[in-house]
Order: C-alpha cells, then structure tokens, then sequence
C-alpha cells in the first residue's frame, strides 16, 4: 500500500486529511441538498479535489482501512453503486454489495427499518437508493450510523447533484453569473430537483425545457423563487440553447409512469445531435446524470463540450470525498 503523502495546500478552508471526529460531517447523514450551506459545498469540494490529486498520486490509499461500507440498492444502479464501492476500495476500506434486494431478506418481507438496523451491525455506513420518497429520512430514523441517499424514487438524489456542481466548477471555473438549462424529464428526475435546489445557493439563471407533461413541480420552483433564482419554462430548447453555459439533458424516467402510453408520447421529445451543437456556445457544457437512451447521440461524444463521461470520473473524488467526511477523516 502507498504511504500518504499529504497534498499541497490550497486557499479553500477545507482540512487536510486524517482523523478529525469534530469535524462537522462526521456521522452525519446525507439526506437532501437541502442541508447544504455554501461554506459546506466549498469543504466538500476541496476535500473532492485532494481526493482526486491522491489517485492521481497514489490510486488507493489507507485512510478508511478497516472501515465498511454497505451499498443497499433496491433499484438498479450502475454508477452510484460502483463509484462508491471504488472509493470505499480507493480509501482502502470494504464493501458489503447488496445490489439486488431480491436476494436478500427483503424477499421475506423485511421491512426497511429492519433492513438498516442489520447491516449497521455490519458496516460503518449505509449507501441507499429506493423507490420511495423520503426513504433515506426514514432509514436515518432507525440507524444509529449514518446513511447516506442514493436516489429516493422521484425524490432527491443530492450526491448526484454534488458530483454535477463540482463538475460545473471543475470545468467552466465558476457558478455565479451562468445560465443553467435543464432538458427533458424535469417531473420525474430526481437529479434535476437536488440540482437546481443546490444551484440557488449560486446566482444562476435557470431554464426548464420540458414537454408539458414533465414540469419541475411546482414545489421546486417555488423554492428556488423564494431564494429570487430566476426561472423560465420552456417547450423547446431553441430559444434558450445560444445563451446557455450548462445543458443538462436527462432521461424520460420510464419506470416511473403509471401509463405506457403517455411514456410513449415523450420518450423521444429531445434528442441533442452534432447539428444541435452548432447552436450553442464555444464555451459551454452538456451534461447528463446517465444512463442515457437516445436523448443525447453518440456522434455528441466527440465534441469537447460533452462533459458526461468527465461527470462520471468526478462522481468517484466526490463520494471519495463524502465517505470520509462522514467517517471523521476528512
Ligand atoms: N441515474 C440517475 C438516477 O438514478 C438518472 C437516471 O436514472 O436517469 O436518478
Ligand atoms: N447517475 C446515476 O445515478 O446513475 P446510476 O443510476 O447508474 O447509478
């Protein structure tokens, strides 16, 4: 194993690595975005950049050795399970995968409570994603370690949203004074409502496109107004593509219609291609949570503007970051 060699120092007020049990995450829960000050989002982040500058340097190092995360995912999930189970394994901990909760005693009818209750004997914290909203707040209930949300239904998704701000910040050097466009499924996407809940902690503009049927509720909007974020909605993209910095395409959320048919309506509302390119800035982003299933072509990849892959990687510094922050070393 590599020795840790602490990286150099920069002006963000964040601590350096190893053991810190007053600091203020430690065995806390990660439930919503909603907890989130910008004080929080700056230590996260220069946390997320020493995390990113040490797998560089080393790839895996000591600084949760001995510590156990379980990863219970009631619905499927490529990304957030693996980024977090390769930064449990990059911090030198280990993982109790339980990927598919068929197998498990949720198949017995095991209620949630007791599921936690469980696997705290095992672990040091809990990664959970679930269909239901407020999930992870109920879980947090019963569990004395902390839990952390990984997608609760059509609810939030706030370490998604983390690794989408510190993807913003990493690659157009700032948030204040851009304009943000979020595409496509705002009603059921969970990633849009922990995004724009974060982002009006910054001054951004915000635009919604979506068809009729798939709004940013209403919920959402009205506490992003209340914090004076501008919003504008929208049903095409084109009037709003020349002036925006980030464009955040997301995915018809299938799963979560109740009539087919109406999926059927909207699946292909949107689909960003070379020649939507053109109309944008030299200077923006596209970004998407993933996976993708043809709202974004695959001649898109190419374009240096394309941050959705670089958005993955970032994901990885991000849970890094937030793992051991929870566990008092960061
Ligand atoms: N992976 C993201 C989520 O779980 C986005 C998506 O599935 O479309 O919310
Ligand atoms: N972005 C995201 O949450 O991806 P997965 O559903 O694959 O975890």
């Amino acid at each position: 194993m590599a020795t840790y060699v602490p990286p150099a120092r920069t002006e963000n007020p964040y601590l350096p690595l190893g053991d810190h049990r007053n600091a203020p995450f430690y065995g806390k829960d990660i439930l919503s975005v909603r907890q989130f000050s910008r004080e929080d989002l700056d230590y996260i982040f220069g946390v997320a950049k020493e995390m990113h500058a040490m797998v560089e340097r080393v790839g895996t190092f000591d600084l949760l050795k001995g510590k156990i995360l379980a990863n219970l995912f009631y619905e499927p999930s490529t990304r957030t399970s693996s980024s977090f189970t390769s930064a449990m394994e990059r911090l030198g901990g280990s993982v109790i995968p339980i990927n598919e909760v068929r197998y498990s005693s949720v198949s017995k009818g095991e209620s949630l409570p007791d599921t936690v209750r469980t696997l705290e004997c095992y672990a040091d914290v809990i990664v959970l994603r679930h269909p239901e909203v407020g999930a992870s707040a109920l879980a947090a209930k019963y569990a004395r370690k902390p839990i952390i949300n990984a997608g609760d239904g059509v609810g939030e998704h706030p370490t998604q949203a983390l690794l989408d701000l510190f993807t913003i910040l990493s690659e157009l050097k700032r948030v204040n004074g851009l304009t943000v466009t979020m595409l496509g499924d705002l009603k059921y996407g969970r990633t849009v409502h922990s995004l724009a809940r974060l982002l009006s902690l910054y001054e951004v503009r915000i635009n919604y496109v979506s068809p009729e049927i798939l709004r940013m509720p209403e919920e959402v909007k009205k506490e992003l107004s209340e914090k004076g974020i501008p919003q504008a909605e929208y049903e095409t993209l084109d009037e709003v593509l020349p002036e925006t910095d980030v464009l955040y395409v997301t995915r018809v959320q299938k799963e979560r219609f109740s009539d087919l048919n109406e999926y059927e309506s909207v699946k292909h509302a949107y689909v960003i291609t070379p020649e939507t390119m053109t109309r944008a800035k030299d200077e923006m982003i596209v970004m998407h949570p993933l996976p993708r299933v043809g709202e974004i072509s695959m001649e898109v990849d190419e374009d240096p503007r394309a941050a959705y892959f670089r958005q993955m990687e970032y994901g990885l510094y991000v849970r890094m970051a937030l793992l051991a922050m929870v566990l008092g070393k960061a």
